[in-house]
């Protein structure tokens, strides 16, 4: 039986500057099931990034709710959610925002802490994460010193080191070549196949096509 992991309800987001008001997101109704894996597309500018943020408590809408594996966000405090965040929610997105002074482990050591992990299974659970996105060797290399798609699999393991049951992801390929982007799916996939629930903002429509369930977002609206 599927059950709905993630909800939103009639949910916008408007932001003012000065006298401008921008309507980014107008009332979507959205479900995505536990263990799904859903790709987000649509023009820039559409309100993309918005409904990830909104998605992933990381911004407060001015309408509609979310509902987050059964928590209605819109009770909780700012502690709250960042407790349920932190629980529940792994991000990654187009720029990896690394740590440049970290190594690789030491970057998803610092996640790991952030997530409550007892010190003594931080450093084992890092190399393990980054032997998961096939990195095991680049361990002690710092992100100068890696490719752009070693550093957005350095950011995929840092986004599991809370082991989230969503993982929701900003454009994560769109700064990556196509083997980058291929191999980055390839990791995706397998985290989907073992049980995440993945969520995937994209330009690209040949990665669409892998996902089980395509939203568009065009005009701060689901269209089709
Ligand atoms: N913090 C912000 N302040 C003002 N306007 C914003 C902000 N974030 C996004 N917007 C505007 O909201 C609209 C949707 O943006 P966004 O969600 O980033 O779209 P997408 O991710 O699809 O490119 C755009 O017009 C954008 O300029
Ligand atoms: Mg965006």
């Amino acid at each position: 039986m599927s059950e709905a992991i993630i909800r939103t309800t009639d949910l916008a987001k408007s932001y003012l500057s000065g006298d401008v008001t921008t309507h980014a997101l107008r009332g979507v109704d959205l479900e995505i099931q536990k263990g799904s894996f859903t790709c987000i597309i649509g023009p820039s500018g559409h309100g993309k990034s918005t409904l990830m943020h909104l998605v992933g408590g990381l911004d407060r809408p001015t309408q509609g709710s979310v509902v987050l594996d059964g928590t209605d966000i819109s009770r909780l405090d700012n502690s709250q959610l960042a407790k349920l965040r932190g629980d529940k929610i792994g991000f990654v997105f187009q720029f990896f925002n690394l740590l440049q002074g970290l190594t690789a482990r030491e970057n998803v050591e610092v996640a790991m802490m952030l997530a409550g992990v007892p010190e003594k299974e931080q450093a084992s659970g890092a190399l393990k994460l980054l032997d998961m996105v096939g990195l095991a060797e680049k361990a002690d290399s710092k992100p100068s010193q890696m490719s752009g798609g070693q550093q957005q699999r350095v950011a995929i393991a840092r986004a599991l080191a809370n082991d989230p049951a969503i993982l929701l992801m900003d454009e994560p390929t769109g700064n990556l070549d196509s083997a980058a982007e291929a191999e980055v799916m390839e990791i995706l996939q397998g985290l989907h196949a073992g049980g995440k629930t993945v969520v995937l903002v994209t330009h690209n429509n040949e990665i669409a096509k892998k996902a089980q369930h395509v939203i568009c977002v065009k005009d701060g609206r689901i269209s089709s």
